[in-house]
């Protein structure tokens, strides 16, 4: 394994200047707004379909969609339209945009000003996790100093280009952090997702073509724009180009956020000195979660964990790079147990609107309660497979759905995983616990 580190662009700032990284001093000292400066002598299509398109970048917030191309969707000539920034981050174990937004918070916003001006945009709006105090108010200073510089507002930087931000708190609820979801709650309704289509790039907040994208997302921007998109695409692997920030957590040495060039492996990330630092008390993985809760989980065996940090060669192992939250367990964990938190996060957050998912979820977390706590039964498993094919038919990755939206399907990853990679030493457990006739 090399000793690979971190490559630092999104996270440069808030590394060298740890103690006023936020301020607008900060950014205007090293660098912030340049990329802002430099999009606003280009045209919309320019920055879009010429340096975005060739950076090869592909959406942070989880389904890994090329950028350039969602904007693309939206319809020509019809305004206004909208940008929302997706900054709700409510996958269990998913800390990156936090940072990003209360360290950084005028490179999102400079991201978001140049999406806005590359689509048409004349207003853009941030669902902000509503449990992120202080990130919501360095935010909001940080939109009153741009304002204050020139940056937002009218006739930004004497372009002509005018763009207001609109910051909306949200009330805690994992389900707003789907794109459409969110898009209800912000319009004052029940945070519950919407059928598509029409799509959002079609029809989206208040029935007007929307670009819903993630906080990382914008932040990449100005780097885009000022190396160029060409020399961007230059790191990276594959159509997976650039870095990426993990939130690394779990039975490491070193848990925490790390901005990493993606193609380093997943061993890299856990155990390089610079990054994760190995397993604690010297211990070995059993399993890692590898793209939030919703991914499918791998294993300690060197093919997983030689996988390249890539969002195409992981899907050939059935599993995603999702949200880029890494979750490892050590030999001491109980995959059983830990399928039955994931579960009980799932059926609590469901909003309910469809059957499978509403109901799904409530007794794969009775099942797995069970399961996981010395009451299970020999049939257990099979059951849980049974109720997960009602709600994602096939049990494949990547998943099909009898829901709305992934949420349902999402809870099912954990219980093909347990079948998959523990069946016997689930089976065993069940054994052991029995009562005696
Ligand atoms: C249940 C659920 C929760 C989600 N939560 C988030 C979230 O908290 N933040 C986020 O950026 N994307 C989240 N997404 C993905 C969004 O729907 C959407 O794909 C994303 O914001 C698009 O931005 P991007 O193209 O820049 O990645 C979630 C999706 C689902 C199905
Ligand atoms: S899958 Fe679940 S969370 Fe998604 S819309 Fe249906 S009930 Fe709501």
């Amino acid at each position: 394994m090399a000793d690979v580190g971190e490559t630092r662009i999104i996270t440069r700032r808030m590394h060298e200047r740890p103690d006023d990284s936020w301020t607008i001093e900060a950014s205007l000292g090293s660098g912030g707004y340049d990329g802002l400066r430099k999009a606003l002598t280009m045209t919309g299509e320019q920055i879009g379909q010429e340096q975005v398109k060739a950076s090869g970048l592909r959406g942070r917030g989880g389904a890994g969609f090329p950028t350039a191309t969602k904007w693309s969707f939206l319809p020509k000539g019809v305004y206004p339209r909208y940008l929302v920034v997706n900054a709700d981050e409510g996958e269990p174990s998913t800390f990156k945009d936090r940072m990003l937004i209360e360290r950084d918070p005028h490179q999102l916003i400079e991201g978001i000003v140049i999406a806005a001006f590359a689509i048409g945009c004349n207003l853009a709006f941030v669902y902000v996790r509503g449990e992120f105090a202080l990130g919501y108010d360095r935010l909001r200073q940080a939109v009153d100093d741009a304002r204050a510089k020139g940056f937002l507002g009218t006739d930004i930087l004497g372009s002509g280009f005018d763009l207001d931000i609109v910051l909306h708190r949200g009330a805690g609820a994992y389900i707003c952090g789907e794109e459409t979801g969110l898009l209800e709650s912000l319009e004052g309704e029940r945070g519950m997702p919407r059928i598509r289509p029409p799509f959002p790039a079609i029809e989206g907040l208040y029935a007007k073509p929307t670009v819903v994208n993630n906080v990382e997302t914008l932040a990449t921007l100005p780097h885009i724009i000022l190396m160029g998109g060409e020399e961007y695409a230059k790191l990276g692997v594959g159509r997976s180009t650039g870095t990426r920030l993990f939130s690394l957590s779990g039975h490491v040495n070193r848990p925490g956020n790390y901005e990493v060039e993606l193609g380093n492996t997943f061993r890299d990330l856990i155990f390089s000195p610079q990054l994760g630092g190995g397993i604690r008390n010297g211990g070995s993985v059993k399993f890692f979660i590898p793209g939030g809760a919703s991914s499918q989980w791998l294993t300690g065996s060197d093919e997983h964990l030689d996988a390249p940090l890539d969002m195409d060669a992981v899907s050939a192992l059935g599993v995603m790079l999702g949200s880029g939250a890494v979750m490892v367990y050590d030999e001491t964990t109980s995959p059983a147990l830990v399928a039955w938190r994931l579960a009980k996060f799932f059926a609590h957050e469901s909003c309910g609107k469809c059957t499978p998912c509403r109901e799904g979820t409530g007794w794969l977390e009775k099942v797995l309660y069970r399961l996981s706590h010395g009451l299970g039964r020999p049939e257990d498993l099979d059951l849980l497979l049974d109720v997960g094919d009602n709600i994602s038919p096939g049990l494949n990755a990547p998943f099909s759905q009898t829901t709305i939206c992934p949420l349902g399907p999402s809870a099912v990853s954990a219980v093909v995983s347990l079948n998959k990679y523990f069946r016997d030493e689930v089976l065993a457990g069940i054994a052991a616990a029995e009562v005696p006739a």
